[in-house]
Formats: C-alpha cells, structure tokens, sequence
C-alpha cells in the first residue's frame, strides 16, 4: 500500500472490498478512460443522502470523509439541491464582464462574517492559493522594491497541486519530477520561532500557514506561535496568509480557524467546505492589501459564477443562521471525548488524538491502510493525513448517533487489526 496516496484519500484497489461484475467492469472503463494521477478504492459510489453515500452495489457508507472537508452538509441537501435547481434554470453562467447578484451576495456575507475588505473568488483551493500569492507579491513589489518575493511556507504544509501552490507545499514527494518549483520559496518547521526568524529577510513578502495542517497529518499551529508571527509581521509589513481551505467554513466549530487563534490574518484563502460540494474557491484580503489588484491583474472564467455562489450562500445561510456552527461546537466536542476515550482503551494502537472539532486526527503506532479499509468493508468511510494518522472530517451536519456508529465500526476494525 503506498501510504502517501492513503493520505490524499486514495487507495490501491483491495480484494477486501467485494466487488459485482457490474462495478467490476466500471472500474475497467475507468481505468480506461481516466487518465492514472489516482489510486481510486475500487468502488463507484452513486448517490448520497445525509451523511450517507452508498454504491451501485447498493451498499451504505457513513461519509467521515466528505469529500475531504467538502460536503459541509452532507449529501443532497434539501435546501442546497433546491436553491441549485431554481439558480440552473436562473442564470448558469455569465462572464465576470458582468456582475451576478449571488456573488455580490455571497461576497458581502464573506466579508461581513469574517471582517475581511473584499473577496476573489474562483474555483478550488489550489486556485485560492495561486490568487493569494499573486497578491501578496503584487502588493510587496509594487510597495518596495521587484527583489521583495520571497515566501515562506511551512515543512509538511499542503496547498494543492498547480505550480505556485506545489512549490508552496512543504512535503517533497509532491515536487519530484516537476523542477524547476516557483522560485523564492523556503520552508521552515512549524511552531519553530527560531527557524521562522533565521529565514525571515528583507526580500520576505509573506508567510503562509495552515491553522492546522490537514494533509499533513492534524498538526495544530501553536497560538503563541501565530500570535508572535503576527507581531513580525506587523513590524516589516511581511504579509501574514492563513491557508483556510480545509479548516475553512465551519470545520473548527468557528466560521474561520483564526477566530480561535487570536491572530487576524491580512489573506485568507477558502474553498472545499464553502460550496457543500459545488466548486468554488475564494481568497480575502484585509482594507490594505485587497486594492493591490487592478482590473487585469488576476482572472478566472469561473469565478464566482451564479451557481457556485448559490451554493456557497446556502452553506453559510444553514451554517451562520441555522444552528449549524452550535452543530459542530457540540457534536465536535463529543466527537473529541469519543476519540480520547478510544485512545485511552487503546494505549497500544493510538498513540495520539488531535485537532479541533469536526476535523480530528487519529495517529497510530502503525500504518493506517489496513484500518481504513477494514472500516469500508464496514460501511464507514475515513481517510488518511499521512502513513500513520485517520482523519475523521464529517459533514458539518453530523449527529451524535452518526458519530457512535462510526466510532463503533472504528473500533471494531481497530480490534481485529
Ligand atoms: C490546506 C489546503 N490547501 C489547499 C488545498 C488544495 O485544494 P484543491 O484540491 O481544491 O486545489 C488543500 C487540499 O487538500 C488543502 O487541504
């Protein structure tokens, strides 16, 4: 089992998993037809209601995965599939030579919930990134001089795969074979002062973190550590981004994972949770730095296209004014005790339970593959952060039996492991 293809969700076809002649020979087709950059369970899922899936055998999955981080409420939502159908037969798509009031929407309920000025939007988490590099950047050169460009990212960060946000990514596996990176890049270990300050010059345009590292294995950016970043930050106008596309839009039982921290940062970037499913990306940035792009400057075709908006406003309507951040705090915190209490019983097998609310890591002493599957023959759904940790993202909806069910099934699969 190739472990760093488990922790992006993906596995290598196992004969664990029972197959019909009939999802046999999709595979085949797919296999065919789709070109090889994923290592698919061998499984074609179908339809989704709540936070279950099933497949074209029919058989039910509890989803703790959510399209890692994406599905914030849950499989065919009645009020996102409704608001989607109407919006089709709306408008689909115009050009953003042209304005869209779900955009304008959902761009004043971004900015208004979370304090930034103004927003970009477009299509994917990778793609926020490439904006938010593209800002910072273009507010540091235009400010002082064309040699300020340096970036520094954290060791084990993730930020996606296109070439700005790849180079970003603090994890050598995902560079081989594709130098020469973005140049102007260094990576430094987290919650690591010293290191920061050693790379820290006067050509330093900005920092980028995730709150927590999600690909990375659940890390937690320490507060004080952020906190002190920030003050860095402030002295020599290095610009501070949080990378927010997986704690993003509920995740941590806070709208933004900054609001724990205390520490505001000057770009933001989003996407996964905040269309519940619909591609959309978006990146904010603070009063000072947001006019640093002129009409030309930065692009997409799809950005914030009348669909994708009309998703994400449903997210944030069911998650701001429907109880469905007070979902997360409870459910999030039962989740955590579970976990702790099944750490505690297994001192052997787990050698550590982290993160916040709905995104939980679970680090064992061994790899994680052999359990992952063995919850699938089972009907949950996990995925892997890494060779040995289980990362547990639910859909924001998730209740307390959904989590005793998972948990059971975890446990049942831990014990015959
Ligand atoms: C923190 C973080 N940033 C960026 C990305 C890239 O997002 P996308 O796959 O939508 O390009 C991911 C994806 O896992 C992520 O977890």
């Amino acid at each position: 089992m190739n472990a760093a293809l488990v922790s992006e969700g993906l596995a290598v076809a196992q004969t664990t998993i029972l197959e019909s002649p009939l999802q046999t020979d999709w595979l085949s087709r797919g296999q065919q037809a789709v070109m090889n950059t994923y290592q698919h369970f061998p499984v074609v899922l179908e339809k989704g209601e709540g936070c279950y899936l099933w497949d074209i055998q029919g058989k039910r999955y509890l989803d703790f995965v959510s399209g890692i981080a994406v599905n914030s409420l849950g499989h065919a939502h009645p009020a996102l599939t409704e608001a989607l159908a109407t919006q089709c037969a709306q408008l689909m798509h115009c050009s953003n030579l042209y304005w869209n009031t779900p955009q304008i929407e959902l761009a004043e309920t971004l900015t208004e919930a979370s304090g930034f000025a103004q927003v970009f939007f477009c299509n994917s988490g990778a793609e926020s990134i490439e904006a938010a590099l593209k800002l910072a950047r273009k507010y540091s050169v235009s400010r002082y001089n064309e040699q300020r460009t340096q970036v520094i990212a954290m060791q084990n960060s993730f930020h996606g795969r296109t070439y700005g946000a790849m180079s970003l990514t603090g994890q050598g596996k995902y560079h081989a074979g594709y130098a020469p990176l973005v140049p102007d890049i260094v990576h430094v270990p987290i919650n690591n002062l010293e290191a920061l300050n050693a790379a820290i010059s006067e050509q330093t345009c900005a920092i980028v973190i995730e709150p927590i590292q999600g690909e990375g294995g659940i890390k937690l950016a320490n507060p004080d550590y952020l906190k002190v970043i920030r003050s860095i930050c402030d002295e020599q106008d290095i610009l501070l981004i949080f990378d927010e596309v997986q704690t993003g839009i509920g995740r941590t039982g806070k709208l933004f994972a900054f609001e724990w921290t205390g520490v505001r940062p000057d770009i933001i970037t989003l996407a996964k949770g905040l269309g519940g499913g619909f591609p959309i990306g978006a990146m904010m940035a603070s009063a000072k730095v947001a006019p640093s792009f002129n009409p030309g400057d930065h692009a997409s075709t799809f950005g914030g296209n009348p669909l994708a908006c009309t998703a994400a406003k449903v997210v944030l309507n069911v998650l701001l004014e429907q109880d469905g951040l007070l979902n997360v705090m409870e459910q999030g915190a039962y989740l955590s005790q579970k976990l702790t209490a099944l750490k505690v019983k297994y001192p052997e097998k787990i050698v550590d339970v982290r993160g916040m609310k709905f995104m939980q890591g679970i680090e064992f002493s061994q790899p994680v593959a052999p359990i992952v599957e063995k919850c699938m023959a089972q009907g949950l759904l996990v995925v892997g952060a890494g060779p040995n940790v289980i990362r547990l993202v639910p859909p924001l909806i998730a209740t307390e039996a959904h989590i005793d069910e998972a948990l059971a099934i975890l446990e049942s699969a831990l014990s015959e492991n």
